[in-house]
């Protein structure tokens, strides 16, 4: 059996494989099994900001395995305090609380949200409403799946957790209304839906929510996992939105391409969470909090400056493009309406060499935040001709 058919028959259903096995990488190229090689606007969902195989981080992985590979959180650890310390005092946070991937940082804001509230406010008055927004997407543990504002996802895995209550993006109205009920304690948004289609929000949407939310005591949580560290060209987009919310997450690109949560935790939040309230086995483990290091650690101006120059250079190439119907997106965090089905563009795409994602019916690209511009060059090349072609079948 090959490796395709090996999973088929072995691995649980739950994903839709495009047709390659994926054998090795280096930078923004992957290398099939066959040895054909694709540029990768992808980034394993927004996970390798430095691309495949990357040196820095593989040498503070490999010094950190051969120095302490786990031990609990009973002890201090220096990776851990390093990346604590790192993440606190480069966005005005207070604290973090590391877990394994974004729905943990989600489980950790929500309990931590609950938590604050019920302590100032008391359980009798059941002020534990999460607001979260339709068309959002926040994991797939039974709590964050049901944060997440996505009917259809929640089909089938009932009963769920209560007390969510869902808003449509950018219905300031609808917001504010939600908001004043007073069973509220806290409304957790993506500053750009990246499973809902990269759409941003609204600024002027976020910052009354934020104005409201804060006048009430009700706490903001940004949910950082896809937009953060460094994609958006900011260190985490809500940046962009001037605002600083109470709490954010964050999780896929921290890590380089090893499993790292993050919950962050501001001023009105340092005391909440006590011994034993929260916890993780593996959470903030010195392997991945080494690697978290090597990537944060180049989350400099310079590359984020980068960054939006690229995602700049993506949207001029594609806004007009034959067979482009909108742009969206901040930095290297890009969506694309093509006119015809974005399944079957990924498709055309992976035979040329590119691969892609799709999010809601749109091409989604997140590269590497360091790809060479020749490798971007050819890789939006290719898409606009897939784009064009696709175009040209169509309307003949
Ligand atoms: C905005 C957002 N939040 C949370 C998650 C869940 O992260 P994970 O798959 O690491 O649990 C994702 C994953 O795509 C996400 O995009």
């Amino acid at each position: 059996m090959d490796t395709k058919q090996k999973m088929d028959l072995y691995g649980a259903n739950t994903y839709k494989r495009f047709n390659v096995t994926i054998k090795s990488g280096k930078g923004a190229v992957a290398v099939d099994e066959n040895g054909k090689e694709y540029i990768d606007l992808g980034s394993g969902i927004a996970v390798n900001p430095f691309g495949y195989s990357d040196e820095v981080t593989a040498n503070a992985v490999y010094a950190q395995m051969s120095e302490l590979t786990n031990t609990s959180n009973l002890y201090y650890t220096s990776p851990q305090a390093d990346l604590a310390e790192w993440l606190c005092t480069h966005t005005g946070m207070k604290k973090a609380f590391f877990s394994n991937s974004g729905a943990e940082a989600n489980e950790c804001a929500i309990k931590t949200a609950r938590k604050y509230s019920s302590d100032k406010y008391g359980q009798g008055e059941k002020r534990s409403t999460i607001i979260t927004l339709n068309n959002s997407f926040h994991g797939r543990t039974l709590a964050t799946l049901k944060a997440t504002g996505q009917p259809e996802m929640h089909v089938s895995f009932g009963p769920f957790p209560e007390g969510f209550q869902y808003v449509n993006a950018n219905d300031t109205p609808a917001m504010l209304e939600a908001l004043s009920s007073g069973s509220v304690c806290a409304v957790m948004m993506e500053m750009i839906q990246g499973e809902g289609g990269v759409l941003p929000l609204e600024k002027d949407f976020v910052m009354q929510t934020v104005r409201e939310a804060a006048a009430r005591d009700i706490l903001v949580i940004a949910d950082e996992v896809q937009a953060g560290n460094g994609r958006c060209g900011t260190l985490y987009a809500y940046e962009a939105y001037g605002i600083q919310p109470d709490i954010f997450t964050t999780a896929k690109g921290l890590g380089g391409g090893l499993p790292i949560g993050a919950t962050l935790l501001g001023e009105k939040l340092a005391d909440t969470l006590t011994p034993g309230s929260h916890g993780s086995t593996f959470g903030g483990n010195p392997i991945c909090c080494a690697a978290a290091l090597s990537v944060v650690h180049r989350l400099d101006e310079a590359l984020l400056s980068e960054v939006r120059e690229k995602g700049e250079y993506i949207r001029s190439e594609l806004i007009g493009a034959p067979g482009v119907e909108n742009v969206t997106g901040m930095g290297l965090f890009i969506g694309v309406k093509t006119t015809r089905d974005a399944q079957a563009c990924v498709e055309a795409m992976i035979d040329k060499g590119v691969l892609a994602l799709t999010a809601h019916g749109r091409i989604r690209f997140l590269p590497p935040l360091n790809i060479p511009m020749d490798l971007l060059k050819k890789a939006i090349a290719i898409a606009k001709e897939v784009f064009a072609e696709i175009y040209a079948v169509q309307k003949s």
